[in-house]
């Protein structure tokens, strides 16, 4: 028992005690023998201790289940409630406080689904989440900012640097105690792979004294790589349109000035026409590139035979490839028909056959081989040139790229080709990668889809 219930439990003892004992004290002498006087104070002091006891239980259950009340709410159990009947004042006590711990119920539900729903946003954000105390210790960070930042161990109160050791960062973060306004601006992320941010980070709340600061990552790597390449091919075109241009300002000016011998003119005019011929195949690839660009899936789907079109394309560069002195040929007899668009198809193994014959020394050899793959045809164009260096390997697919400028240009080629091949295998379902040796050759290999058993006969 508890100093209150022992204190009641006196107080009652002491009053019913005294009562037997009155009772005994004020009866008339020699109305009890010495046993029967005895026996009685005994049986008055139990009762009056059982009375005791009773009214202690009767004073105490109320303010007892008050405390169980309590007790279960703070421990998060939320059913139970004060049960009792007296017909008195108690019983108001009771529903005021039943009603307060449905409130308080209500309450505690309401926050943990708002922290819940907070915590599932914060979640499923793909952007890092940050927010820092008013000592700039951790509060929180979202899985965002753990996977950005490659972050995974305990992070509450700890500093921003000691957990992400990015100094661009906390420089940031610092700023946004100099200002109210949001710091907003790229963070280049050192280790592993390069990659950009755009942080957004700002004290809070917007008035009143500080109470931390809330900063959110995004990864714009990709985004930014677009921005540059976009930036590269506006001024690689207006560079490669604008050689050509100069060239023909030049020789028509020079033919303008009039006094020129008849075949130097005639030499003036040849080049203008062979760059004006140039700035017109550069801006017909724009064009195709541009066109690509926008509607990637609109290609025109066939049965091809692949093995038809290979030798006519043989035939039609015959020419080139004998005022090359190259040997060129198709190792397969046979293969099943390709489903894609006939143009593209065409457009794609033209450009890489002149590549090789481009790009491959006299007395070089060329083969073309294609080989069924499961619902694909794999077709190689091979050839024994000058290779392609490693590094390159991958650029060579991006507008413009060409290993070696000043070769390619002499020989009128801008590196829009194999943007163009690529953006054309893709559309069609493929793929296309390059094996290459410096001096022994390159292989480009690219698929296509075979053609379903019962399509269209092929054309
Ligand atoms: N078969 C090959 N052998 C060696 N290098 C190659 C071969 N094919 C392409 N390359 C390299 O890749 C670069 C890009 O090729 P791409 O076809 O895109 O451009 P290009 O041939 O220079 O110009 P274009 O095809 O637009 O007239 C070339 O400049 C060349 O350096
Ligand atoms: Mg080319």
């Amino acid at each position: 028992m508890k100093r209150l219930h022992w204190k009641i439990f006196a107080l009652a003892a002491s009053i019913t005690t005294g009562l037997a004992l009155a009772a005994v004290l004020l009866a008339p002498a020699g109305a009890f023998t010495g046993l029967t006087f005895l026996k009685l104070v005994v049986v008055g002091l139990l009762g009056s201790l059982a009375l005791s006891w009773l009214v202690v239980r009767m004073a105490l259950d109320p303010l007892e289940q008050i405390r169980a009340l309590s007790g279960q709410l703070a421990t998060g159990r939320r059913d139970q409630r004060l049960l009792w009947s007296y017909g008195d004042e108690r019983d108001a006590t009771a529903i005021a406080l039943n009603r307060t711990a449905d409130r308080l119920v209500r309450e505690i539900d309401e926050a943990q689904r708002e922290a819940q729903q907070l915590e599932a946003v914060l979640s499923s954000m793909v952007e890092g989440v940050l927010v820092l105390d008013v000592q700039d210790r951790i509060l929180l960070v979202n899985p965002g900012f753990r996977e950005l930042f490659g972050t995974w161990g305990p992070v509450r109160d700890r500093t921003v640097i000691e957990v992400i050791r990015q100094p661009e960062v906390d420089d940031l973060l610092a700023e946004t105690k100099t200002t109210r306004a949001p710091v907003i601006r790229d963070v280049p992320l050192r280790g592993g792979a390069d990659r950009t941010v755009l942080a957004h980070a700002i004290r809070f709340p917007a008035k009143g004294p500080p109470a931390g600061t809330l900063a959110v990552f995004q990864d714009v790597t990709e985004v930014r790589r677009v921005d540059k390449v976009r930036r590269d091919f506006v001024a690689n075109a207006s560079h490669e349109l604008r050689t050509p241009l100069t060239s023909i300002q030049g020789f028509a000016e020079t033919l303008a000035g009039g006094g020129l011998a008849p075949e130097d003119a005639e030499r003036c005019l040849e080049t203008i026409l062979r760059n004006a011929a140039r700035m017109r195949d550069l801006i017909d690839d724009l064009m195709e590139l541009s066109r690509l660009e926008n509607e990637a899936t609109a290609t025109e789907l066939t049965r091809v035979d692949v093995v038809r079109l290979t030798r006519e394309l043989l035939v039609d560069l015959g020419k080139r490839l004998s005022s090359a002195a190259l040997d060129a040929h198709l190792t397969t007899e046979d293969a099943p028909d390709a489903w894609c668009d006939r143009g593209a198809l065409e457009h794609v193994l033209e450009n890489l056959l002149t590549n090789a014959i481009r790009y491959t020394d006299a007395g070089g050899q060329i083969r073309v081989g294609i080989e069924p793959k499961a619902d694909l045809l794999e077709i190689t164009v091979e050839d024994t040139g000058i290779g392609i260096p490693e590094q390159s390997r991958d650029r060579i697919f991006e507008r413009f790229y060409r290993v070696d400028a000043a070769r390619s240009r002499a020989v009128g080629s801008t590196g829009l080709g194999l943007a163009i091949v690529r953006h054309l295998v893709q559309a069609m379902g493929g793929t296309i990668r390059v094996e290459s040796e410096i001096g022994v050759g390159s292989r480009f290999i690219f698929t296509v889809p075979r053609a379903p058993e019962d399509a269209e006969a092929a054309d």
